[in-house]
């Protein structure tokens, strides 16, 4: 029996999709989009996530992300199929969503950004779990962050973070003890996934009509989306490196703790002042706490720094 035959009406459900589950297996991690493996209940999915939060969008994101959604057309109906999203997305900025197996190290990702690719979850959230998803979904990848990525100010944001990381690896390569060089690596790379953690995935933006949402990690859920905004628990202050890089993320709730830029050139300008704060050493000591960096994001910058 052919293969696509087998996993046929398994669906691509997080957790429960044996066509990215093998994929991983066999070490793969860029692979492809088999659209005709979702299930009806993968594509409902969508449709209940999507029909939810669109109000929510018009009220509480930025128009760049409006913007965004009308010029890529991401259909309301149905998972979209990342080849005509990215036939759209192309010509705007250069990016492309590039479907991903699962987890993709640290430098990897930086790297992919900096080429102008966005690894991209093809799996989608199991229906009776709206709310609340540990890991990425192609809800959060696509209706979350690909909509941004048509915004060229922003675009420019994530390929500079990729330039960081290779600056990241060049301050590695020049530390001659390997205990040393993996503390301060460590400790930049925490530095940076938090700056990416409080402006990419959760970051707030002045807008003509007060505070909308810019970050990927609000804009995909439908109930931090208005807690972020209308909450008068969450502390919301203007983007602030030195607070960004030494404060602890929290990963299993809603944020406490919110930042403000005032445009995407102002956050390009804070982006550049990471990397020349990296070159001067700044980041090699930044506070302990979450998140936490893995072996696997480790080794990725390890990895490139001593590549042939
Ligand atoms: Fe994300």
């Amino acid at each position: 029996m052919a293969i696509a035959q087998v996993l046929s009406g398994q669906g691509l459900t997080t957790g429960k999709a044996p066509f990215v589950e093998n994929a991983r297996s066999r070490g793969d991690l860029y692979i492809s989009q088999p659209y005709e493996l979702y299930s009806e209940d993968n594509q409902e999915a969508w449709r209940r996530l999507y029909a939810r939060i669109r109000p929510r969008w018009e009220r509480y994101a930025n128009d760049h992300f409006l913007r965004g959604i009308e010029a890529l057309d991401l259909p309301p109906d149905r998972i979209p199929r990342l080849t005509e999203i990215n036939r759209r997305l192309k010509p705007l900025t250069g990016f492309q969503a590039r479907p991903v197996s699962g987890y993709v190290p640290g430098f990897i990702f930086f790297d992919c950004l900096r080429r102008r690719e966005f690894p991209t979850t093809i799996t989608i959230r199991p229906a009776e779990k709206m709310d609340y998803l540990p890991e990425p979904d192609i809800f959060h990848d696509v209706a979350g962050h690909v909509p941004m990525h048509a915004e060229n100010a922003f675009a420019d944001v994530l390929v500079r973070f990729g330039d960081c990381a290779h600056t990241a690896v060049e301050m590695t390569a020049a530390v001659p003890d390997p205990a040393e060089r993996a503390r301060r690596l460590t400790s930049i790379i925490k530095a940076m996934s938090r700056f990416f953690w409080f402006t990419v995935e959760f970051g707030l933006m002045r807008g003509p009509g007060g505070i909308v949402a810019y970050g990927s990690g609000l804009l995909s859920s439908y109930g931090e989306l208005q807690h972020a905004i209308e909450s008068g628990e969450v502390q919301r202050y203007p983007a602030q490196m030195e607070w960004l890089i030494n404060q602890g993320a929290e990963i299993d709730r809603y944020q406490p703790l919110l930042f403000i830029v005032d445009s995407f050139d102002h956050l390009f300008d804070m982006v550049d002042r990471l990397e020349r704060w990296m070159r001067q050493g700044k980041l090699n000591n930044v506070a302990p706490g979450l998140p936490e960096v893995n072996e696997r994001d480790l080794q990725s910058f390890l990895d490139a720094a001593f590549a042939d």
